[in-house]
C-alpha cells in the first residue's frame, strides 16, 4: 500500500499536473508573452525522468495524471511518453489524460487513444477566426478545430476550456457552448488569473463567472449537476442543449479547501499551489545518487508547504501583486 501524499491542511493530493515542456506553438496573450525565451534543453526533464517521477508519485498514491505543457504536444517524445504511463493505467493509475491546444491533435490522436487515454481538454475561446488569431497572436483556429474533429474520430472524449474574456468572447459564449453542446462535448469556462506580466488589459478582460451564469441564465436552463472530474470545475446541466457546462471560479468561489492537486514543470520544479511560490526541487532528486528515495523525501517537503489556498485578486488592479511566473510554465 503506498503511503499516501496528504498535506498539512490533511487534504490528499491525488492528482499531479506534469508539465512536459515550456514551449507551445501559440501565444494566448494571458498565457505566454509573444517573445517567449525558451529554456535550454539540458534544464528540461528527460523522457526517462519525466516517466521516473510520474512513477514516484503513483507510489505515492497519485491515481490522476494530466500532461500538460506549454503545448504539451510540441515535444517530440509526447507519445513516447504517454505510452509508457499508458501502461500504468490500471496498475496504480486510474485516469491519464492531457490539456492542449489541439493544433496537432489531428497528427496524434489516434496514438494517444491506443495508448490508454479515454478524455482530452482542448482550450478553444472562441470560433472566431479573426479572434483566435487576435487572441493566440497565430491563425491556428482551423487546426484546432481539424484536431478535435480527429479526437473525437479517434474515440476520445473532450471537454473543451473556455477562458471567459469580457468585450473578447463575453458575447459569443452562448454560440460556443451550443456548438459544444451541439457535438457532444463538455465545456468549462475559466475565469482569467493574474500569472505572467499582468497589464492593466488582463484587469479588464476579468469576467466574473457568477455575473456570466446569470447572463446565461436568460437564454438557458442551468440546473446543478452532481457531476465531479478531480479537477476544480463545477458543473450544471443545460436543459435547452442537455449539455454539461463547467465553472472554474479561482475568484468568485474559491474552491481550494477541496484541492486536490500539485503541479510540477517541465524543469522539474514542484508548485505546491498554483497561485503561490511554495516550490520543491525535484529534478535535483531525480539527479541525486538515490533518486526514488529523494524524490519521496521532497514530496513530503512539498506536502509540509502547501498553502491552504491561493491569493489571486483581479477585480480590482493592484489588489494584490499578481505571480511573476507565467501559466505556460506551471501549465495551469
Ligand atoms: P478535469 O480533469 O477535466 O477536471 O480538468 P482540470 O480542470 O483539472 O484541468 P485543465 O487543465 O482543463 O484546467 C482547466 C483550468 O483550471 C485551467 O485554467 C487551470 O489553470 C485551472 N486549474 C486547474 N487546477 C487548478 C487549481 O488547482 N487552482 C486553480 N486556481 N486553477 C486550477
Ligand atoms: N487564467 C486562466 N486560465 C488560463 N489558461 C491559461 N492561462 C490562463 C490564465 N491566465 C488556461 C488555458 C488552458 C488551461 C490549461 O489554462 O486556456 O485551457
Ligand atoms: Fe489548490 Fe492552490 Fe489551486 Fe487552490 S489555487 S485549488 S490551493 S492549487
Amino acid at each position: 500500500e503506498p503511503v499516501p501524499l496528504i498535506d498539512q491542511f490533511q487534504r490528499r493530493i491525488s492528482y499531479l499536473r506534469l508539465s512536459v515542456t515550456d514551449r507551445c506553438d501559440l501565444r494566448c496573450g494571458y498565457c505566454m508573452p509573444e517573445r517567449q525565451e525558451f529554456l535550454p534543453r539540458k534544464d528540461v526533464l528527460s523522457l526517462e525522468e519525466l516517466h521516473r517521477l510520474a512513477l514516484g508519485f503513483i507510489a505515492r498514491g497519485v491515481t490522476k495524471l494530466r500532461l500538460t505543457g506549454g503545448e504539451p504536444l510540441v515535444r517530440r517524445d509526447m507519445i513516447e511518453l504517454v505510452q509508457a504511463l499508458g501502461r500504468k493505467l490500471g496498475d496504480g493509475l486510474e485516469e491519464l489524460t492531457l490539456t492542449t491546444n489541439g493544433t496537432r491533435l489531428a497528427e496524434f490522436a489516434d496514438s494517444i487513444a491506443a495508448a490508454g487515454v479515454k478524455r482530452i481538454n482542448v482550450s478553444l475561446d472562441t470560433l472566431d477566426r479573426a479572434g483566435f488569431a487576435r487572441l493566440a497572436r497565430r491563425d491556428s483556429l482551423p487546426q484546432v478545430l481539424e484536431g478535435i474533429a480527429a479526437a473525437r474520430a479517434a474515440g476520445l472524449r473532450v471537454k473543451l476550456n473556455t477562458v471567459a474574456l469580457k468585450g473578447i468572447n463575453e458575447a459569443e459564449l452562448p454560440e460556443l457552448i451550443a456548438w459544444a453542446h451541439g457535438q457532444g462535448m463538455d465545456l468549462t469556462l475559466i475565469e482569467v488569473m493574474p500569472l505572467g506580466e499582468v497589464e492593466a488589459d488582463r484587469f479588464d478582460h476579468y469576467l466574473p463567472l457568477t455575473a456570466v451564469r446569470a447572463a446565461l441564465e436568460a437564454r438557458f436552463t442551468l440546473a446543478d449537476s452532481p457531476h465531479r472530474t478531480g479537477g476544480p470545475a463545477r458543473y450544471v446541466e443545460v436543459a435547452e442543449t442537455g449539455g454539461r457546462l463547467g465553472f472554474i471560479t479561482p475568484l468568485t468561489n474559491n474552491f481550494c479547501d477541496g484541492c486536490n492537486r500539485v503541479r510540477v514543470t517541465a524543469t522539474g520544479q514542484l508548485f505546491a499551489c498554483l497561485g503561490g511560490t511554495e516550490q520543491v526541487d525535484l529534478r535535483a532528486a531525480l539527479r541525486s545518487d538515490d533518486p526514488d528515495a529523494a524524490l519521496s523525501a521532497a514530496l513530503d517537503t512539498a506536502m509540509r508547504i502547501k498553502p491552504l489556498r491561493h491569493a489571486f485578486a483581479i477585480d480590482r488592479p493592484g489588489a494584490a501583486p499578481a505571480l511573476a511566473r507565467h501559466m505556460s510554465m506551471t501549465g495551469g
